[in-house]
């Protein structure tokens, strides 16, 4: 047998690179590579992984406005069949029993998975580190560990590990993983657990341009929560929980400490109703609360931002006296293992916020700009809710359950966070 040829030239492996920089020129987005001549090979291969990450044809389909969500219809108020208002609920106690005991038999039958999405940047906190590792409980306990607390009683009632999916990003994963090396997960085995790593959308200028964040990376951000079920699907996830025999997925973010992972009336009420995707909500404290409300579009439940919503119509009066648009979005889903893989493979819309974004100058200095000059996207979760066939809204007591960490201060701050949990009873 002859020795394998290992006669390689430079140019032989820079030959994928030359092709790289060729696609992004025909892209109309070449200038990402102007400082390449500068870089040293770390630099050069950081840059290299940069553009890997940028999916150049949605680029052009984000330029050009096709991949972003359309208007979206104006909203109607909240009701239907499938919803679940906190006082019918206390008041029937056979189907609070009947969906209870349903809820049970899925999570003792190994029918359920967690999923807690944790790749956000967490600009508002301002925390040096992953939104996961802020330690907000007693005794310094991070979210993580609040969230392991209750994934493991998850486990004790299933009788068995409940598998548990945290979305991390490429902003969040590296210190995730080595806080759960350095401190675990308490009463959670690593065999449960599997960390998925969300992909990123980049911001584009006016002209649809891609910018440089330094001169060896392209701007990009973490694509969402939305992002959470295409990273499932690229990440063999989906195919994971699938042969484990997992048909529902509880979603919740890791950012609100009262959230339980699975609750088995939600559960049960959602299946009961053969759901594809449910949520959970609680009543608005006020009008100008600044969270997203669950209403109706063409008489299926959908989310409206809080941005998108007049004030005229948030303050507006249902018949009853309390708030028209009532029902704020916990961010607290149950998704169908069919529904979510059938999402996964579908896409979600893509929105766009104006942010500033820093980048470099025609010098490769780094510029901080003052105001918003460029286009960042994401994808949201409840935008699949449109998309779904059936499912329930469940009224919950939002004292219990919602205890939002946003800020570093005043309003969903630590400081809030804690009185939550304290009137909550987990202090
Ligand atoms: P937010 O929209 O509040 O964003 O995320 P954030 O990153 O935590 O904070 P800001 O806006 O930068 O201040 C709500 C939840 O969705 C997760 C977050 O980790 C949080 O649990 N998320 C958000 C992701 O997992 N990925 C994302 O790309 C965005």
């Amino acid at each position: 047998m002859s020795d394998p040829d290992l006669s390689f030239t430079t140019e032989d492996f820079l030959l994928s690179e030359k092709a790289v920089v060729e696609r992004f020129t025909a892209a109309g987005q070449g200038h990402v590579f102007r400082f390449l001549d500068r870089l040293d090979w770390k630099r050069k291969n950081a840059l290299f992984l940069s553009a890997k990450s940028v999916d150049l044809d949605l680029v052009a389909r984000l330029a050009s406005g096709k991949s972003l969500a359309p208007p979206a219809p104006p909203p109607e108020p909240l009701e239907g069949p499938f919803v679940h208002r906190r006082q019918a609920l206390q008041d029937n106690r056979v189907l609070r029993e009947q969906a209870e005991a349903a809820g049970l038999a899925l999570l003792r039958g190994g029918k359920v998975a967690i999923l807690t999405v944790a790749g956000g940047q967490g600009t508002r906190l301002g925390f040096p580190g992953p939104k996961g590792c802020y330690p907000v409980g007693p005794g310094q306990r991070t979210l993580f560990d609040i969230h392991a607390a209750a994934v493991a009683a998850a486990s004790r009632e299933a009788g068995k590990p409940v598998p548990w999916i945290l979305l991390v990003s490429p902003t969040t994963e590296e210190a995730t993983r080595a806080y759960i090396r350095r401190r675990g997960l308490p009463g959670v085995a690593p065999a449960q657990v599997r960390i998925v790593c969300q992909g990123v959308l980049p911001a584009l200028t006016d002209e649809g341009k891609l910018l440089l964040e330094d001169v060896d990376r392209i701007a990009t951000a973490p694509d969402g929560h939305g992002g959470c079920l295409k990273a499932l699907r690229l990440t063999g996830t989906l195919a994971w929980l699938v042969n484990l025999g997992v048909e529902e997925l509880c979603y919740f973010q890791v950012d609100n400490p009262l959230a339980p992972p699975v609750d088995p009336l939600f559960l049960g009420l959602h299946h009961r109703a053969k759901g594809q995707m449910s949520s959970k909500v609680f009543l608005k404290s006020d009008p100008a609360e600044k969270v997203g409300v669950v209403v109706c579009r063409h008489g299926k439940p959908a989310v409206i931002e809080y941005t998108e919503l007049p004030k005229e119509q948030a303050e507006r009066k249902a018949p009853g006296g309390g708030l028209q648009y009532w029902a704020a979005n916990m961010a607290s889903h149950v998704l169908s293992m069919p529904f979510a893989a059938a999402v996964a493979f579908r896409g979600l819309p893509v929105h766009r916020v104006r942010k500033a974004v820093p980048f470099v100058d025609a010098d490769g200095n780094r510029v901080v700009p003052p105001e918003p000059n460029a286009w960042k996207h994401e994808s949201f979760v409840f935008d699949a809710m449109p998309l779904s066939a059936g499912g329930v809204v469940m009224e919950v007591d939002r004292s219990r359950e919602f205890a939002p960490l946003k800020n570093a201060a005043g309003m969903d701050s630590p400081e809030t966070v804690r009185l939550l949990l304290q009137s909550a009873g987990k202090w």
